[in-house]
């Protein structure tokens, strides 16, 4: 069966690497975007550079839920199946904004939105095949710990750091759910990573972080390797309902990660989106 890839957030960073990685690996790759014509120019050079002509943009905003689902009416109109998907998105902006929806927009972009673009599109896996699910996660979770009353009333690096526990938590935790439909689920840390996510309109400002982030930081295409390694390698094939550094899974303490956290953060979102498992 042709296998169909969902990369968000691929027209840049290590949306794109993974979607050029994909695509060299024979995959339909479907390239969900917020900025269009940035992704058709990706998705033209995708194309060149892999040889690949599989390669589709669709738009999504991840901060609408009125866009997410246009996106996955969209894409099954043109396809029956989804083999893996990258919720791969993300931002961060200073400013405290609200979603169309009402939610804080690093939540809504980084976790809300991607818990519904996957609950829309678990039904759409294949019984019996490959079916894998990345969550782009990262090592600040650890400044994450929310209450789930308060989860979009955070600003800015501690919503960043809230999204991107509640990316890791619900990994696990749809780990365990999409078991028996035979989807894997995992998180990944990419490390920091030299993109334009860090980017704000204060030169100085990017300046100052640029230089202090210096030591630590990767490419894209380095940045991104751990989530090819998981989309595309033979080995994690059955792997699911881990927290995956340098293509190995990666020790999360005991302390972040609780059951019951786990839980009351599925139930936030069935609260949101309906309880019907994904
Ligand atoms: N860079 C790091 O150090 C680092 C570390 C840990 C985790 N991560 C995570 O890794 C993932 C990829 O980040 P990156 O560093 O490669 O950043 P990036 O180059 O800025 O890419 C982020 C992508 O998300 C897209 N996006 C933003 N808002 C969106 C929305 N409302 N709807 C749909 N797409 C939207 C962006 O689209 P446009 O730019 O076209 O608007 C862009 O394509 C993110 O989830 C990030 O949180 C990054």
């Amino acid at each position: 069966m042709n296998r169909i890839a969902i990369v968000t957030g691929s027209d840049r960073g290590m949306g794109r690497e993974t979607a050029l990685a994909l695509a060299n690996n024979h995959h339909t790759v479907i390239m969900a975007c917020i900025d269009i014509p940035e992704a058709d120019r990706t998705c033209a050079e995708i194309k060149r550079l892999s040889g690949n002509n599989n390669v589709f943009v669709y738009k999504i905003d991840l901060a609408s839920i009125a866009s997410i689902k246009q996106f996955v009416f969209s894409f099954l109109r043109d396809f029956d199946h989804v083999n893996i998907l990258i919720n791969n998105a993300g931002i961060i902006t200073m400013e405290y904004t609200i979603t169309e929806d009402g939610f804080e927009n690093i939540m809504a972009v980084n976790t809300i939105g991607p818990y519904l673009l996957t609950k829309l599109l678990a039904p759409h896996f294949p019984p019996g095949e490959d079916n894998r699910i990345i969550n782009m996660s990262s090592w600040i979770y650890r400044f994450g710990r929310f209450s789930i009353d308060k989860m979009d009333k955070y600003h800015y690096v501690k919503a960043y750091s809230v999204s991107k526990y509640a990316q890791l938590l619900i990994s696990l935790e749809l780990a365990d759910v999409l078991k028996e439909k035979g989807i894997t689920v995992n998180a990944v840390n990419p490390g920091t990573v030299r993109t334009t996510i860090m980017r704000t309109n204060k030169r100085l400002y990017d300046l100052i972080i640029n230089i202090l982030m210096a030591p630590w930081y990767v490419d894209a295409k380095e940045g991104a390797k751990t989530c090819i390694y998981l989309a595309t390698s033979g080995d994690v094939k059955n792997e699911t309902g881990k927290f995956y550094r340098n293509s190995k899974p990666a020790a999360i303490p005991k302390w972040y990660n609780s059951r019951a956290m786990r839980k009351k953060l599925l139930r936030y979102y069935e609260t949101l989106f309906g309880t019907e498992t994904p």
